[in-house]
């Protein structure tokens, strides 16, 4: 279990395309279980490898905090409806935008056991699937915002 850093906004590493996993390996089962520690220790519902300098297309999802998604190759094979709504991310800190999404989609990706499944999603789960996934295209939400981006007012004190 290590919490690795994660880059921001401006790093070249998170404007590259990521390659595709093409088999298990012990490193890569580790990067996966750090993506996880790193999101659920950032508060992120979200985290895909490039955020932590690893240009693999693999993205760590959880948008209840109790159910970790594994998407490694995914892609998205269905989609309707629309959503607009705020939108962050841990590689720009403290800033929300307004970004519109589909509110349905249905991914196809690889497990940790490179067996292939569906996640279908709505609301917060689609745009979790979206923004992730636009990541490994090397894409940040920041390019589809609408208006200025907003500073991300905190209620408490922010926790080391
Ligand atoms: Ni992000």
């Amino acid at each position: 279990m290590a919490i690795r850093n994660i880059r921001e906004i401006g790093e070249e590493v998170l404007t590259k395309k990521c390659k595709m996993v093409t088999e298990m390996t012990p490193r890569t089962r580790e990067l996966i279980e750090d993506m996880l520690d790193t999101m659920y220790e950032a508060n992120g519902v979200g985290l895909a490898a490039p955020q932590v300098g690893i240009l693999k297309r693999i993205v760590v999802i959880d948008t209840t905090g109790e159910d970790p998604h594994i998407l490694i190759n995914p892609r998205i094979v269905e989609s309707s409806g629309e959503q607009t709504g705020q939108e962050g991310c841990l590689s720009v800190p403290g800033k929300t935008g307004q970004v519109t999404r589909p509110n349905y989609v249905k991914a196809v990706a690889l497990d940790v056991n490179m067996k292939e499944y569906e996640l279908e999603g709505t609301e917060l789960l689609a745009r979790a699937i979206c923004h992730e996934l636009d990541h490994l295209e090397g894409h940040l939400y920041v390019e589809k915002a609408e208006g200025p981006l907003q500073d991300t007012v905190m209620e408490d004190e922010e926790e080391e």
